[in-house]
């Protein structure tokens, strides 16, 4: 691309009053990196050389190479942590866990190998520095080059099988199985797309240093804790490349579920959100004033609509400054809140980290004071331009930055926001061409060590999530912090949600979707969606309704749209589509008890509630690919249209039994079939032996769908006050088949409550001839069973 199309490319988001600034910017930018970090003569890359000595430690073994050390520690049997120096260590930004409990490992040392053993975990370090790594039926699950140096950089290969498929690295516009491009490089560098990206664009916004990898000996996850930029690619050797620091990464084996509970003792169980963060989100750039969001959310109510929050963006502040209201057009913005409150309407507002440079700015003459910005290494602070021009930004990896930016939330949280939408924080700023962030010589305090951005970049997003966070937290002690986070890294899930960004209005915008959003899944990130119907553009209704038929099934369901297109809400597109959508958007409220037991498991064990179609089924090679296909838990299986005018698709089923959610038909899985898609329709199917837990007016409704077999299967419901840290209770379902029996055995454990009505019970692809509860006959009411709580229930079916 020429210098003439990059400015033209730039000047799309900018507009031309930013041109000034942004072209003083790209030119300070480049001085800034000629005088601070000239290009340095690239050495050879440097092997560690022969293996001098090795020795046990606790928990693992140290080992000393003629250029290299090498140590080993495993944190559970399954799980080790790889170090290799030299290099800086990482400050522990993305760890949570270190109170491991010791391992056992053997230690031996043959002529030409060093053997670590745990229980499940055998890693074999050959003399020139090469790794292995078997399971205990002695399957090698992967097998390391010895590590590279350069200068200060770090290059790591492992060798792939040739049917290896490898996901993850946080949030990717590319295919799920990130090896089937295997041309591609995939940056570690977060980068804000300037209001459009396509499957082409790499990276986006929130890139973690983790993937998985699948093949036939078994399942691996490999993270490496390291923010320096860096590149991965995957063809016959998946590549690491980091320009600094230690090369430090962890390794586990097992089944994906397992490698994400590993994954998140790590970095951080994910924390439970409000419970009303699952209902549906309504935003756009453009809700100006007052009272034009007391006209999106009249349409709502006019419109029979659930909505459970509306997101203010830049246009709500004053002068686009952080942490602030524009009193003329939000006058009243506390009774506002309370209106809006009483409709059990939240508000969202944005929050970007550039602090504008202006001495009538309280907040950044306070900055200045306390000494919170980032400086370039000549002492000057760093300005670079955003939505209010010239801005400072704060150094979230110095404590004190943090804690002078968490009081900032207090004004807003007065005013009865309820939650923040972080944006713009890879850090993104204006230019015209070049790197639209930070020079990488600027300053980081890194807890007191110090360092560059090149190390500090991918963690600014994460840095001020937390400090968001804490900040929740302090003021609202008795409520959960929501906050929504456009960048972030591994650990994110502590602290915040995301969205997948500025993604094109298009079909391939909407068939992106759903790879982007498992690549999280499977990247520790539970909590993410898109804007429905892309950001940037006037999508056709048909491509609003299926973006928004398959987001009604994501965690975050929010549409959002740039400030230049037509208005979008479901009665924008007519009376058909405004039936389909209020459809939908019922489904999604009567499943919200699913979604909110998922949100606990999740607290629990990592497991995201968007998982892959192999998530249980890890060696069936035929799902591996499949893209376009995802489960909400386990009983859940969305099959969105993501093509224009298809009025069917083709669904490829996991192993196990599959019901129609339409019209109950029963499909035998290990197959692939064919399910009509009419405009009301997505494809959906519930796994058997599922029990569906949903509500609506009071009453928990659970949904049986039996297993086919005479089998045992179980689930959970969880709820609680749906915010807050106080009582919660957890029913367990056991649902039994046998001859000509139906049985449901409910235990509950937790004190809260149980807080329905009371309750509806359905039977799916049964006829049931008789219905005892606590061992009384019961009548059947229309096609359920209306009932209290009780201990069993028991169907004769046939
Ligand atoms: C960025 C965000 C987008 C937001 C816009 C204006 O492009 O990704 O969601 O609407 O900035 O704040």
């Amino acid at each position: 691309m020429n210098l003439y199309q990059q400015i033209a490319l730039n000047l799309r988001p900018i507009k031309l009053k930013r041109f000034l600034g942004s072209l003083y910017y790209s030119r300070l930018r480049d001085r800034v990196e000629r005088r601070f970090s000239p290009p340095q003569p690239q050495d050879d890359l440097v092997a560690p050389g022969n293996l001098l000595t090795s020795e046990p430690v606790n928990n693992g073994a140290k080992l000393k190479f003629e250029q290299a050390e090498l140590e080993i520690s495993f944190l559970t049997p399954d799980f080790v942590r790889i170090d290799w120096k030299p290099g800086t260590l990482p400050v522990a930004y993305a760890i949570a866990g270190d109170d491991w409990e010791d391992v056992q490992t053997s230690f031996e040392n043959n002529s030409d190998k060093v053997i670590i053993s745990s229980s499940n975990l055998k890693v074999k370090i050959a003399s020139d520095g090469s790794l292995e790594f078997a399971n205990p039926d002695g399957k090698i699950i992967r097998q390391e080059l010895p590590p590279q140096r350069q200068n200060e950089a770090w290059k790591h290969q492992g060798q792939l099988y040739s049917e290896e498929h490898i996901y993850g690295l946080g949030e990717r516009a590319a295919s799920l199985n990130l090896r089937a491009q295997p041309e591609r490089s995939y940056k570690m560098w977060h980068y804000d797309a300037g209001g459009i990206y396509t499957s082409e664009t790499d990276p986006l916004y929130l890139c973690i240093p983790v993937y998985l990898g699948l093949h036939q000996q078994g399942s691996y996850l490999i993270f490496y804790e390291n923010s320096y930029l860096g590149y991965f690619t995957f063809n016959e050797e998946a590549t690491a490349y980091f320009e600094g620091g230690a090369l430090r990464y962890y390794f586990t084996i097992g089944e994906p579920p397992q490698l994400l509970t590993r994954y998140a003792q790590l970095t951080g169980y994910p924390v439970l959100p409000p419970r009303w963060a699952f209902g549906y989100h309504q935003s756009r750039w453009g809700y100006e004033t007052e009272a034009k969001v007391r006209e999106v959310v009249a349409g709502f109510e006019t419109h029979n609509l659930p909505v459970s929050a509306i997101h203010l963006d830049i246009d709500c502040k004053d002068q686009f400054r952080s942490f602030t209201i524009d009193p003329d057009r939000f006058p009243q913005l506390s009774d506002f809140n309370r209106e809006l409150a009483a409709k059990n309407v939240k508000l969202i507002a944005i929050v970007n980290p550039g602090v504008k440079k202006d001495d009538n700015n309280q907040l950044y003459r306070e900055g200045i004071a306390q000494d919170v910005f980032c400086k370039l290494p000549d002492g000057t602070i760093l300005h670079a331009p955003v939505w209010p021009g010239m801005c400072a930004f704060p150094d979230f990896t110095n404590p004190l930055a943090r804690h002078w930016w968490s009081r900032q939330y207090e004004y807003l949280l007065d005013l009865g926001v309820s939650g923040f939408w972080h944006d713009m924080n890879e850090p993104g700023v204006f230019t015209l061409w070049g790197d639209a962030t930070l020079p990488t010589p600027t300053q980081h305090f890194l807890e007191g060590r110090g360092g560059t951005h090149l190390e500090a970049h991918n963690l600014y997003g994460l840095m001020q999530a937390k400090a968001g966070y804490e900040a929740l937290r302090e003021y609202c002690p008795n409520q959960r912090p929501f906050i929504v986070s456009r960048s972030g890294w591994a650990g994110l899930q502590c602290y915040a949600w995301t969205w997948t960004g500025d993604v094109e209005t298009s079909w391939s915008g909407l068939r992106l979707t759903v790879p982007t959003v498992l690549g999280m899944s499977l990247s520790g990130i539970p909590y993410a969606g898109p804007d429905i119907g892309g950001f940037k553009g006037n999508p056709t209704p048909e491509l609003y309704l299926r973006w928004f038929q398959m987001a009604a099934f994501l965690p975050f369901f929010r549409t959002h749209s740039a400030n230049n297109v037509k208005p979008r809400t479901p009665w924008g597109y007519g009376e058909e589509i405004l039936e389909i959508t209020r459809k939908y958007l019922h489904l999604r409220y009567r499943l919200i008890p699913y979604f909110y037991t998922l949100a606990w498991e999740a607290t629990e064990k990592g497991y995201p509630p968007v998982r892959p179609l192999f998530w249980h089924h890890s060696s069936d090679e035929r799902l591996w690919d499949v893209e376009d296909e995802f489960f909400v838990g386990d009983a859940l299986l969305v099959c969105p249209i993501v093509e224009e005018g298809v009025r069917d698709r083709q669904v490829i089923l996991p192993a196990g039994d599959y019901y129609n959610f339409w019209d109950d038909t029963v499909f035998a899985g290990n197959s692939t079939i064919k399910l009509e898609a009419p405009w009301e329709i997505i494809p959906l199917l519930v796994k058997a032996g599922s029990i569906l837990p949903m509500e609506a007016e009071e009453k928990l409704i659970l949904h049986l769908y039996s297993p086919v077999g005479e089998e045992t299967s179980f689930a959970n419901l969880y709820s609680d006050a749906g915010d807050g840290y106080k009582e919660w209770r957890l029913d367990n379902f056991e649902m039994r088949r046998y001859a000509d029996i139906l049985e449901l055995v409910w235990e509950q454990t937790g004190d809260y409550p149980f807080g329905y009505q009371s309750l509806q019970i359905y039977v799916h692809g049964l006829n049931v001839e008789g219905a005892w509860i606590d061992e009384k006959e019961v009548k059947i009411e229309g096609d359920f069973w209306e009932c209290q709580p009780f201990e069993k229930i028991k169907f004769k079916v046939n």
